[in-house]
C-alpha cells in the first residue's frame, strides 16, 4: 500500500514536470493519453494494481487515484485555455488570401502624346532639346523681336518672378528657339516640348500651365515650301491622311511671313453648324508658324544673307483634346483616375 502511495506521488511530480513543457495543442493530447489513455495511460495501470490490494485498503488508495484524476484533468483543461489564448493573441496567417495588389503607375496620357509627336518628328530627321522653364525676358521675348512696351507682349499674359522683372515663367517654348541657335551653327532641325506658363483663370480651354511643342529648321535654301511639307506630313501622320489642311496668313515677332495652321474639324467634319468644337467653321487651329525673322538670326549672329529658316509652335494638350475628343482641357490635370486609366489602352 505504502509503495502505492507513492507511485501516486511520483505520478504527480511527473506529470508537473511534464506540463510545464506542453506548447501545443499536440503536445498536450500527448500529455492526456500518457496519463489519462483508457489502455495504457497511468491512471488505469494504477486502477489495475488496486486489484493486489486487500478490501479495506482500496477504498482509501482509490481515492488518492480519483484526486490524482481530477488534478489532472482540471490542469488539462487549463493548459488548455492557455494555449487558445495565446493562438488568439498571434495572428494567423491565411495563405489562401488573394495578396495585397500594388496598383502600376503609368506615363499621363499629355506625356504619352508628347511621346508620340516626338516620334514622328524623330522620324523626319528632328531632334529633341529642352530649355529652362524659368526664363529672362531677353529669351522669352527681347530676343525673339518683341521690342520692350511692344503691345504684341500683351498677347502673352505673363507671370514674373516676384522682386526680378527680370525674370519670368517662359510663355511659351519659343524661347529655347534662340538658346539652340546660341549653342551651335546651322544646320539645325529640333522640335521642343515642354511646359509653358500664363496668366489665365482655368477654364475648358485655358490653363494656367500647359505644354507646347516647338520646331525650329534653319539651313542653307530653307523655304516656305519646306514649312508647309513638313507641317502637312506631321499633322496627317498625328491625326489622319483624310484631313484637310490650310493656312491663312497671321502675325508673330519672330517670324516673316507667318501663318496659323487649321485642319479641318476632327468631330463634325466640317459638316455641324452647330458644332461645339469648331463653332461650326469646319476648321479648327492647330499651330502657328513662319518663317524666320532675319533679325531673330542676326540676334544669335546667323547670317540672314546665307542662312534662312522656319519655326512653328503647337499646343500639346490643345491637340489632344482634338485627337482623344476631350472637352475639357482641366480633365488632364484633375487626377481623376477613372478618365486617365481611358488612356492606358491607347
Ligand atoms: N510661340 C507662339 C505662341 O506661343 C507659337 C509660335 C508661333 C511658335 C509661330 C513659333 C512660330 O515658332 O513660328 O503662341
Amino acid at each position: 500500500m505504502e509503495e502505492l502511495q507513492e507511485k501516486i506521488k511520483q505520478y504527480q511530480l511527473k506529470f508537473d514536470e511534464a506540463a510545464k513543457n506542453v506548447k501545443s495543442p499536440n503536445e498536450l493530447q500527448e500529455l492526456r493519453v500518457q496519463f489519462l489513455g483508457r489502455k495504457r495511460g497511468y491512471l488505469t495501470k494504477l486502477i489495475d494494481s488496486l486489484r493486489d490490494l486487500s478490501p479495506e485498503e482500496r477504498p482509501l488508495i482509490g481515492k488518492e487515484i480519483n484526486e490524482l484524476k481530477k488534478y489532472i484533468t482540471s490542469r488539462l483543461e487549463e493548459i488548455n485555455q492557455n494555449l487558445a489564448a495565446e493562438t488568439r493573441k498571434t495572428p494567423r496567417i491565411d495563405i489562401t488570401l488573394p495578396g495585397k495588389t500594388i496598383p502600376l503607375g503609368a506615363p499621363h496620357p499629355i506625356v504619352k502624346f508628347q511621346e508620340e509627336i516626338e516620334n514622328i518628328f524623330y522620324q523626319m530627321g528632328f531632334s529633341v532639346e529642352d530649355g529652362p522653364e524659368i526664363e529672362t525676358d531677353y529669351y522669352n521675348f527681347e530676343a525673339l523681336n518683341f521690342p520692350p512696351h511692344h503691345p504684341a507682349r500683351d498677347d502673352w499674359d505673363t507671370i514674373y518672378i516676384e522682386g526680378r522683372d527680370d525674370l519670368l515663367l517662359r510663355t511659351h517654348t519659343s524661347p529655347v528657339q534662340i538658346r539652340a541657335m546660341e549653342k551651335r551653327k546651322p544646320p539645325i532641325r529640333i522640335i521642343i516640348p515642354g511646359r509653358v506658363f500664363r496668366k489665365e483663370t482655368p477654364d475648358p480651354t485655358h490653363l494656367p500651365m500647359f505644354f507646347q511643342v516647338e520646331g525650329l529648321v534653319v539651313d542653307v535654301g530653307i523655304t516656305f515650301a519646306h514649312l508647309k511639307g513638313t507641317l502637312e506630313s506631321f499633322l496627317r501622320r498625328l491625326f489622319s491622311e483624310r484631313i484637310k489642311i490650310r493656312f491663312r496668313p497671321s502675325f508673330f515677332p519672330f517670324t516673316e511671313p507667318s501663318a496659323e495652321v487649321d485642319i479641318s474639324c476632327t468631330v463634325c467634319l466640317g459638316e455641324d453648324k452647330e458644332c461645339r468644337v469648331c463653332r461650326g467653321s469646319g476648321w479648327i487651329e492647330i499651330l502657328g508658324a513662319g518663317m524666320v525673322d532675319p533679325q531673330v538670326l542676326k540676334n544669335v549672329n546667323i547670317d540672314p544673307e546665307k542662312y534662312s529658316g522656319f519655326a512653328f509652335g503647337m499646343g500639346i494638350d490643345r491637340t489632344a483634346m482634338f485627337v482623344y475628343q476631350i472637352s475639357d482641357m482641366r480633365s488632364f490635370y484633375e487626377n481623376d483616375l477613372r478618365f486617365l486609366r481611358q488612356f492606358l489602352k491607347q
